[in-house]
């Protein structure tokens, strides 16, 4: 980010301004594209018998995630301030309440929440950098490689160890502001994903069983599509986009008055949503080729992708490659997560941004090790969705971000007045001004209040009512 004028209009910027269009669909790629993409969206999607699955998680992502992304965008960039204050601020310009607020409050505590996990796995992540470089993988079998990931996560010694890395790097990274240096590396990341994960297809495609991995992630099985997976979808959807929390608002905040919002949301839920896909290509041929359990859940990568590094050519070499650029797209979409709330607490506690970082770095460090002793100490304490982990993801993806979406788009489709859109959008008042409007005032919202309504089975009873 750069302090500079906004030039055309609007409010000015607490913080300045992204250098370019292509710095906030950088920073945005970043937020978007990390362990959602990787790790959560083949386990998920294993979990809830894929084909089915899968397109009504494509139907959520372009039919309520895109709209919803450009709206945080655009709230973001009118309010120019943290998620809090931008709410409060355009809540009684536009509503005359500064309730809405409650949205950026609300963001603040999911992201605290799901960094808590977030920086758990991303610590097992960066345990394989280790494991691989050190060649642990040469040769592994289906055994093997359950084994590896069995005594990283039996260790709550060695999980916090990792979990405490990654946190520590996150802050240092937040503290410091350096996030531009980020900005510009996700420029080289991003391909550099695409380009091992296309590398990992051809594995896939030739050892792996390719066909019956194609017929689970793309042959709908509606008989498999339960409620709880309808909702997991949209979840999912939320959760990858990194939308529903403020945090896209966060970075709109920063962004130009002439940038396009509905050309750079486009951009980066196509590139989020092919690097899922591709991934979910990659994992299914190895799961059904070596008698791994699709259902296994968050261990699901940690056990296939071992299996392809370890049968492949400069297998070695690729797997601690891929690893660490994982590691970076979580470090990515982790300062994120932080994002809404050191924001929030610079502007409002008037202090630095450094000290917000080590404090709410702390908090959620903390936090962390509910998951942290998921896998071990705690594996057998479950309740509701299962352990500590299971309830927190839940409560995130499949609640607290789709209800601040829906919370998003009243405001935006209903609240506030259409013309403060139309110039925000800069688009004209023509037809793709239209589709995002009818998709925020309607589709969108009665999307996720029908999806909550048939998880909690009162949908079943209000058809039957009618
Ligand atoms: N979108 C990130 C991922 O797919 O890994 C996770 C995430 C980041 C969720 C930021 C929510 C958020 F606000």
């Amino acid at each position: 980010m750069v302090q500079t004028d906004n030039g055309k209009g609007g409010r000015s910027s607490l913080h300045g301004f992204w250098s370019s269009r292509l710095a906030f669909i950088l920073a945005v790629t970043g937020s978007a594209v990390g362990l959602g993409n990787i790790w959560k969206f083949p386990y998920i999607a294993g979990q809830n018998g894929g084909g089915a699955f899968v397109l009504v998680y494509l139907l959520c992502v372009f039919g309520v995630g895109l709209p919803i992304m450009m709206s945080e965008v655009l709230l973001g960039r009118r309010g120019r301030r943290n998620p809090v204050a931008s709410m409060a601020l355009l809540g009684e310009e536009e509503g005359g309440t500064r309730s809405w607020s409650l949205i950026g409050l609300s963001g603040v505590v999911a992201g605290f929440l799901i960094l808590s996990f977030y920086s758990v796995i991303a610590g097992w992540v960066f345990a394989y950098i280790f494991k691989s470089g050190a060649g642990d993988f040469a040769g592994a079998d289906a055994e093997q490689v359950k084994t590896l990931v069995q005594s990283l996560e039996g260790s709550w010694l060695a999980t916090g160890a990792w979990h405490t890395l990654f946190m520590g790097l996150t802050v240092f990274v937040v503290a410091r502001g350096v996030e531009r240096g980020l900005e510009v590396a996700v420029t080289l990341m991003v391909p550099a994903l695409i380009v091992i994960l296309v590398l990992l297809l051809g594995y896939s495609m030739t050892s792996g069983e390719f066909e019956m991995g194609v017929r689970f992630l793309f042959e709908p099985d509606f008989s498999k599509l339960s409620a709880g997976s309808v909702l997991a979808a949209m979840g999912q959807a939320f959760f990858t986009l990194s939308i529903g929390m403020g945090c896209v608002m966060a970075y709109g905040a920063y962004l130009p008055q002439e940038t396009s919002i509905p050309a750079t949301a486009f951009s980066v839920v196509c590139a989020d949503t092919a690097i899922a896909l591709l991934s979910g290509l990659v994992i299914f041929p190895i799961v059904f080729a070596n008698g791994l359990d699709p259902t296994a859940g968050p261990e699901l990568i940690f056990q296939a992708l071992p299996l392809s590094f370890g049968n492949m050519p400069f297998g070695t070499f690729f797997g601690t490659l891929f690893f660490m650029l994982v590691g970076f797209a979580a470090l990515t979409s982790a300062i994120s997560l932080m994002e809404p709330a050191v924001a929030w607490a610079v502007e409002s506690f008037s202090v630095t941004r450094a000290r917000a970082s080590v404090i709410i770095g702390l908090i959620i460090w903390v936090l962390g090790f509910l998951s942290v002793l998921s896998f071990n100490v705690l594996s057998d304490f479950t309740f509701w969705q299962g352990t500590f982990l299971d309830n927190l993801d839940y409560l995130t993806s499949n609640i607290m971000l789709p209800l601040g979406g829906l919370m998003i788009t009243v405001f935006c489709g209903w609240v506030m007045c259409r013309n403060a859109s139309v110039a925000e959008l800069d688009v004209g008042a023509g037809n793709l001004y239209q589709a995002w409007r009818i998709l925020t005032r309607f589709v969108a919202p009665l999307a996720v209040v029908l999806v909550f309504l048939n998880a909690i089975g009162l949908l079943d009873w209000l058809i039957a009512l009618f």
